[in-house]
């Protein structure tokens, strides 16, 4: 599929976001490409939001340049409603996340938020996740000890070269899992210790996916 089809279906998927999102309350904004396309879409309603939490630098710098007011999730009980995209999603609204790297703060958010609205393109639906690579954000003195537990788990880490998260540490992309188990997977990966989240979004998956396509948005 050429990039330009793949760049409207998240464009239509960001568009239809915007009717989720409730009159003058705080809510939290992902990361990714699919998000960026909601973030400019979220301009034209700005005024009736009284801020946003950011899960990343990139997206906060973003909504800091629509003037759009940033909250600290510390600062906040509960949120009405999360939007964020993913890398995968199956029919149990479970997903894979972290192909930019934010996941800790995703997970964080999605868990602090009553409602998670994933928006997708339709290319990212999977029978079994596993097929694009789980990321792992690891302590960085713990690296090779937490790669050698992922291989005891079946999977194959791959360093993320020339890559920091937000919070200071790398992340290792695990290849080769078959993920019949998301959430038994999800708890393993979170046991090793050095671990601080992995891309697995299973115990807390998705509440409803709105799934773009280039003429359509499906909600799930
Ligand atoms: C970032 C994420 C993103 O939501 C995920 O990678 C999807 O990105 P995109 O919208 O660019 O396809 O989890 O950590």
């Amino acid at each position: 599929m050429d990039k330009q089809a793949i760049a409207q279906m998240k464009i239509n998927v960001a568009k239809a976001a915007l009717q989720y999102i409730p009159q003058n309350q705080i809510i939290g904004v992902g990361t990714g490409s699919t998000v960026n396309y909601f973030i400019e879409e979220l301009a034209a309603i700005k005024n009736n939001i009284a801020g946003a939490v950011a899960s990343s630098i990139e997206t906060e710098n973003r909504l800091k340049k629509l003037q759009i007011p940033i909250v600290a999730l510390n600062d906040v009980d509960e949120l009405a409603v999360y939007i964020d995209g993913a890398d995968a999603f199956n029919s149990l609204r479970q997903l894979v996340k972290g192909g930019g790297g934010a996941l800790t703060r995703e997970k964080i958010i999605a868990n602090a938020s009553s409602k998670f609205i994933c928006i997708v393109d339709a290319n990212k639906k999977a029978d079994v996740l596993g097929k694009f690579p789980i990321a792992v954000e690891v302590i960085p003195m713990a690296r090779s000890f937490v790669a050698r537990q992922l291989v005891k788990l079946g999977g194959q880490p791959q360093y993320r070269q020339d890559f920091v998260t937000d919070n200071g540490n790398i992340i290792l992309d695990v290849f080769g899992w078959h993920i019949t188990q998301p959430i038994e997977l999800e708890n393993k990966i979170n046991q090793i210790p050095g671990v601080v989240c992995n891309g697995i979004f299973a115990m807390r998956g998705a509440d409803k996916i709105l799934i773009g396509s280039t003429e359509a948005v499906i909600e799930f």
